[in-house]
């Protein structure tokens, strides 16, 4: 299976997934429902989960029921990302090629659809068949990587509260590092766990997870400088506008592209224990750098 054919078939089966595990729109209250896969349903690129499911190929040959796991990540990433476009935060109109969730459903329903995916995401992880020690592992890593402790939501208040600042090299580590590092790294993490990773592959998968977690922001980053909304699917330099600090703004966009490569260079370090099983996380993490939306 060439990586084309493995992110294909992955995200048709996280999409069928993500479709069973959310209520259809239909559903009362259907304006919830509507809101909450208006988002989902609109081609992202799904990477967290197929790194999980890669990470998961990479320790064992199969892992069955491993796709909802998969879907909590997605889950959580979609509601930050409707909350990050929210008029309060980046106040965004355009994301994965649509108008905005608030644009749509106006903001209540937007706050409120974000709420909805972050709880389904910990339910979806308490009905998992795994044994109950290993769920309860996969809750609290997700809770960690999303939470305020150089999590998501620690580093969107690190991201908010810096703009306008001095960008200095120490915050944007530690804005990029947690805002989208944390879970990105967890959904390396969660897919070992999931295929019960020892402790020696759980250090690798962790150092792998926070060098593309930090490569993935960088080329976020220099791709909002670069690209065009069209492109994209979302506002391109709106960065620049709001004064964040990024990782161009702190570089420039030659330097940041060298940083993004050195990282991906690391991560393939990082797996060098592993055998050909971990083919597809190597191709990941050079999708992640070598990408243009
Ligand atoms: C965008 O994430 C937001 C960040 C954390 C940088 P993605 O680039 O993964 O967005 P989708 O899921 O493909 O829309
Ligand atoms: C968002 O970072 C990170 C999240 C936790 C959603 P950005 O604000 O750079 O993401 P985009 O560029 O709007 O997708
Ligand atoms: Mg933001
Ligand atoms: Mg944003
Ligand atoms: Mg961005």
């Amino acid at each position: 299976m060439t990586i084309d054919e493995f992110i294909a078939e992955g995200q048709r089966s996280i999409d069928g997934t993500l479709d069973r595990l959310v209520p259809p729109e239909a559903e009362n209250p259907a304006t919830i429902h509507k809101a909450m896969r208006y988002s989902l349903f609109a081609g992202g690129k799904r990477i967290r989960p197929l790194l999980a499911l890669a990470a998961a190929n990479a320790v064992a040959d199969s892992s069955p029921g491993i796709e909802a796991a998969a879907c909590s990540l997605e889950l959580i990433h979609t509601y930050s990302l409707i909350h990050d476009d929210l008029p309060a935060l980046d106040n965004d109109d355009l994301r994965r090629g649509r108008a905005t969730n608030h644009k749509v459903f106006g903001d209540a329903m937007a706050i409120l659809a974000g709420d909805a995916l972050l709880t389904l995401a910990f339910e979806v992880l308490s009905k998992l068949e795994t044994g109950a020690e290993r769920r309860i592992e996969l809750v609290r890593e997700l809770a960690a990587a999303s939470g305020t402790v150089g999590g998501m939501i620690g580093g969107q208040v690190n991201d908010l509260e810096g703009e306008g600042k001095f960008p200095t090299a120490h915050l944007l580590k530690s804005i990029h590092r947690a805002k989208t590092g944390a879970l990105l790294r967890a959904s390396v993490r969660m897919g070992g766990i999931y295929a019960g990773a020892d402790k020696h592959q759980l250090a690798a998968l962790t150092n792998f997870g926070e060098h593309i977690g930090l490569a993935f922001q960088i080329v976020d980053d220099v791709l909002d400088v670069e690209e065009s909304s069209e492109k994209l699917g979302k506002t391109a330099g709106k960065d620049a506008a709001q004064h964040k600090i990024t990782f161009p703004a702190v570089y420039g966009i030659e330097r940041s592209r060298e940083m993004a490569e050195r990282e991906r260079m690391a991560a393939h370090l990082a797996l060098k224990a592993f055998d050909d099983r971990a083919e597809r996380l190597r191709e990941l993490a050079d999708r992640i750098v070598h990408r243009d939306a």
